[in-house]
């Protein structure tokens, strides 16, 4: 049997791989033969080959991390992060965006010519196109310091999870073109409601029955963590080799649904 997605002998690194999503890529990976090295700030359950503590919000704490990885990286998953309250707008975007970009300019070095990045935003991010000079103030930074120091001086232009999501659409986007030169893919993932540790606090924030209205997935049921975690891995993999600058929405159709007006769109 052809083994299309390629991950047999491949070795990857997951961030966020405690629980939820980045837990479910971190066991597909490992039963489709991948070397799993799996960060996090929580313990980390899955059989990985080597799990390793970060907290993103911490520069320091990235470089110690990225130190203890292999000097060769085939492919890189960004799936941890914050959902906002009960952090701080600060605390969820140093997560979601600042820590995901130090730590993945820091593995980019270690991954040859034909590897690739998957990160995971959110449809919380659609409306990156509408608050572009926000998003290319944060995505301009040179790099962590200069990013918090913006975070600080512009806290009104970070309203937490859904700025940090739309600078996770921009920073793939503008890097992928970039990384083309190198043979390296960027691409991300949009995901509909999940059924993960972090879906109470959505609820918790929007209220559950105004989420459900406007955000359930047409099929009308929340994802599962594994229905994320495999297109995620499909980004990665040899099968998407031609794959690259694109935000995946994996929704059930949803935002084809606000596309063709059927239903509002409340972030695009
Ligand atoms: N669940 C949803 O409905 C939903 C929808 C859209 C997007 N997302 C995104 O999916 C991704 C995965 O989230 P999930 O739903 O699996 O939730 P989750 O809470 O199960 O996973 C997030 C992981 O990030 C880790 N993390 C949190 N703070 C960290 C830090 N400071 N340093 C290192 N790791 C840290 C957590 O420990 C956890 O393992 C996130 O980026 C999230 O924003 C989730």
């Amino acid at each position: 049997m052809r083994d299309i997605l390629g991950y047999a002998g491949k070795t990857v690194v997951v961030s966020g791989a405690a629980t939820g999503m980045g837990a479910a890529a971190a066991r597909v990976l490992i039963d489709l033969g991948a070397e799993v090295h799996a960060l996090d700030v929580a313990p980390i359950d899955a059989p990985v080959k080597q799990a390793i503590a970060v907290d993103l919000r911490d520069a320091a704490s990235i470089d110690a991390a990225v130190a203890r990885l292999p000097a060769r990286v085939h492919v890189h998953f960004n799936c941890a992060g914050l959902p906002g309250p009960p952090w701080t707008a600060l605390d969820t975007t140093l997560v979601n965006f600042v820590g995901l970009r130090h730590l993945t300019e820091s593995v980019l070095p270690r991954i040859p010519q034909g590897g690739a990045v998957a990160s995971i935003t959110s449809v919380a991010g659609m409306g990156w196109q509408k608050n572009l000079d926000a998003v290319k103030g944060l995505c301009g930074t040179p790099g962590f310091a200069a990013g918090k120091a913006w975070l600080e001086a512009n806290a009104d232009k970070n309203n937490g999870y859904l700025f940090s999501k739309q600078c996770i659409v921009w920073y793939t986007k503008a890097r992928a073109v970039e990384l083309v030169a190198r043979k390296i893919r960027m691409n991300c993932l949009s995901p509909a409601p999940t059924d993960t540790p972090m879906l109470p606090a959505f609820h918790e924030q929007a209220g559950q029955e105004f989420l459900e209205k406007h955000f359930l997935a047409p099929i009308g049921r929340n994802a599962t963590p594994e229905e994320m975690a495999e297109p995620l891995v499909l980004l990665g993999s040899d099968a998407a080799r031609f794959v690259s600058g694109v935000n995946l929405f994996v929704d059930y159709g949803y935002v084809a649904s606000t596309e063709i007006g059927a239903r509002p769109s409340l972030l695009g």
